[in-house]
């Protein structure tokens, strides 16, 4: 069982992804709870004002530190599924110190989403999964006030070297590759361990898939995959990992473990380990 608390300015956004397949499933199987809280309903000035303009100018609006301190302090002291009573918002916030920080439990990880925070890779996914409760923070604009990430997160991930418009696809993301981690999520037994990057495949990429019909318009269904032999199909899936991984991320083949038989096997499809990829 693994909770989220996931604080974003547009909880609507959620919506589709959380309400379908797998997230959808796990959720109801008790597997996995979400919470969203939105950073704007722990405002209390009039206009409910969540960003400003940068000190020293440039462009774009900062998000305010005050919003999304209180709305994490607030929500973390409480049990994982507590949600403000909608009544309260604005109006009826609990007390909170502006002062002093509200000590949190040390084994929630609260995780800011941002394009400069650590890579978000498989290996990050299973350590987060670890964890019984985690806090996702959703920047939005051109970023949060610098004091968000110096005293309150204790994380900071980004999921690609690229810019979103605010951390919430990125919190679906982590979402998602967290929860195909847990046991039972998924369908079937060995659940996601032979997934690409994952450690059933020793960190390879998958190799190709089929399914019926044997004969696609000219393409067969390689033969070893209908004769029934099963060492020589578990070989040829491992060999078909091996060449798409030397195929499309030879950077990979670097860190991984691999046996003398497949360096041999490599090196006779033209690995050149010392070349730079
Ligand atoms: N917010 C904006 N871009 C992001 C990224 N690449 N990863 C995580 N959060 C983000």
């Amino acid at each position: 069982m693994i909770h989220f608390d996931i604080f974003t300015l547009f909880p609507q956004m959620f919506g589709g992804p959380f309400g379908e397949s797998i997230l959808h499933r796990a959720q109801s199987k008790g597997l996995l709870s979400i919470a969203l809280h939105n950073i704007r309903d722990y405002t209390t000035d009039r206009h409910h004002v969540c960003d400003d303009t940068p000190y020293g100018g440039g462009g774009g609006m900062i998000m305010k530190p005050e919003p999304i301190v209180r709305a994490v302090e607030t929500v973390l002291v409480q049990p994982a599924g507590w949600r403000l009573d909608p009544a309260d918002v604005y109006v009826n916030l609990p007390t909170w110190s502006g002062e002093v920080p509200t000590p949190l439990p040390a084994d929630t990880p609260i995780i800011l989403l941002t394009p400069q925070g650590r890579p978000f890779t498989q290996a990050v996914a299973a350590e987060l999964s670890t964890h019984a409760r985690l806090a996702l923070l959703c920047g939005r604009y051109e970023g949060v006030d610098e004091r968000v990430r110096t005293g309150l997160a204790t994380d900071e991930i980004s999921i690609g070297d690229y810019v979103l418009s605010g951390g919430e696809l990125a919190a679906m993301v982590i979402v998602d590759a967290v929860t195909r981690l847990l046991p039972g999520a998924l369908g079937d037994k060995l659940g996601a361990y032979q997934d690409s990057h994952s450690p059933g495949l020793g960190g390879l990429l998958e190799g190709p898939h089929y399914t019926k019909p044997p004969l696609f318009r000219d393409q067969a269904v390689p033969a070893v995959l209908l004769g029934g032999h099963h060492a020589q199909m578990t070989r040829w899936r491992h060999e078909g990992a091996l060449l798409r991984t030397l195929a499309r991320r030879p950077d990979l083949l670097h860190t991984l473990h691999l046996s003398e038989k497949d360096k041999t096997f490599l090196h006779q499809h033209g690995w050149r380990p010392e070349a730079n990829d």
